[in-house]
């Protein structure tokens, strides 16, 4: 598919698909912020923020892009975070946030900065504990990145986001996906990927070419061969596209790929990269309330990664009330037979740090699922039993009970 490039002096149009996407970014980093300020000790949070393919900053409706987004949530949540803190008795917070938007067109970065410009005033006057410095890039993202490395080097930054929106799936390499989630302690990037797009354009009968395109994702044609033995055309991209996910599944420890379709039918998938359990907790319930546009691939429960195109027929897990009840259903059978192969008992912390990886699910239908199978038993600290859901806490332990009712080929009779 040619792309069509943006006209941001002009106006650029933005896609109902867009817009979707804008949503979850903005609900996720507004939870993310305050979820990060919520130490009571805190006094000063300092993070970074990439915005790779940063566009223009308005579309022609008025609608803010990504970079007024971030700007626009730093803003809404450092007032929320010092109303809610104030009313605990705690001292407010004071962000310090490095922003670096970069596009290659200079067309993008000169309506950027006009539109930028207006919030930034704004902070200066009246938001004193929002400190925002703007360093812009002009750059295709490849060759800004050296840069972008040394500004967060120098500064020291810890907690950093990247949002890499290319349109299309090869500007940025694999590599680079790497070096980002092993440089910062706490570290998290949304890529946008158009998997549609490279799965059409796939050389199938020119193994040479075919060999280029799957080279920046670690495949080589003869695991592809090997795996897609005899398959229909189907299961044949199935199976592909499996494998250039689990070539992004190897970057961080936490990686999901949420499918978004776009009314023209090119699904593209926004993945989310991240090192620690509760990012991909926090992203996992907001896409719940987010559920009409996007899908996980594979099935609902805990493994919903071990999805395989031969058996499963391309089953989709999406964040509606038929997949909340199927997710259910299968997370009774999912979590026990987890824990029974963790030696029958297991910390809460290091189950949430098992799944997460895996599975799509909701955190209340996982904590559900564990009150209700009458396998489990949740126990305090303290060595009480927990009986609500919503109680499930981090120091708890969950134990397979010796009795089991239905899981005797998991129990361990000695
Ligand atoms: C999908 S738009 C970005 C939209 C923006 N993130 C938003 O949410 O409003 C993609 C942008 O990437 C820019 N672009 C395309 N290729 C690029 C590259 N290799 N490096 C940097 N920018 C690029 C385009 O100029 C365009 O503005």
């Amino acid at each position: 598919m040619a792309e069509k490039p943006y006209q941001w002096a002009e106006g650029a149009v933005l896609e109902d698909h867009s817009r979707r996407k804008h949503k979850i970014l903005r609900e996720y980093f507004f939870n993310y912020l305050s979820v990060r300020c919520q130490i009571a000790q805190m006094e000063r949070f300092r993070l970074a923020i990439v915005d790779g393919f940063a566009g223009g900053g308005k579309y022609s409706c008025g609608t803010s892009g990504s970079p007024l987004i971030f700007v626009e949530e730093l803003k809404r949540a450092i007032e929320a975070v010092n109303t809610h803190r104030a009313t605990q008795g705690l001292g407010p917070v004071e962000i310090e946030c490095l922003f670096i938007p970069n596009d290659y067109s200079r067309d993008a970065i000169e309506t950027l900065k006009a539109n930028l410009a207006p919030l930034q005033a704004e902070i200066a006057a009246n938001v004193p504990r929002l400190h925002l410095r703007v360093e812009y890039l002009n750059q295709s993202f490849e060759e800004a990145y050296p840069q972008i490395k040394q500004l967060l080097e120098q500064g020291r930054y810890r907690n950093v986001l990247f949002n890499l929106d290319q349109c299309g799936h090869s500007k940025v390499q694999r590599a680079t996906l790497v070096d980002i989630m092993r440089s910062y302690q706490s570290v998290e990037i949304f890529y946008t990927f158009a998997i549609q797009t490279l799965l059409t354009y796939l050389q199938t009968t020119d193994p040479t070419r075919l060999a280029s395109q799957l080279q920046p994702f670690d495949i080589s044609v003869n695991d592809l061969q090997s795996q897609t033995l005899g398959m229909n055309k189907q299961h044949w991209l199935g199976a592909a596209e499996r494998l250039v996910f689990d070539s992004f599944n190897g970057c961080a420890t936490y990686v999901s790929p949420f499918s978004i379709n776009n009314p023209d039918g090119w699904r593209y998938w926004l993945i989310h990269f991240a090192n620690s359990y509760r990012a991909r907790q926090v992203y996992n319930n907001l896409l719940h309330a987010n559920s009409s546009e996007q899908a996980h691939y594979g099935r609902a429960g805990l493994h919903m990664l071990s999805y395989d195109p031969r058996h499963d027929d391309g089953l989709l897990y999406l964040f509606d009330v038929t997949g909340r009840e199927s997710a259910r259903d299968r997370l009774l059978i999912d979590i026990p037979r987890l824990i029974s192969e963790s030696g029958n008992v297991i910390g809460v912390g290091e189950f949430y740090e098992g799944i997460y990886n895996a599975t799509p699910a909701h955190s209340e239908d996982i904590h559900q699922a564990i009150i209700d199978n009458p396998d489990l038993e949740v126990v305090t600290p303290a060595g009480g039993e927990r009986r609500s859901a919503r109680a499930i806490a981090v120091g708890d332990v969950v134990k397979l009970k010796r009795q089991t009712s239905f899981f005797p080929m998991f129990f361990d009779p000695a």
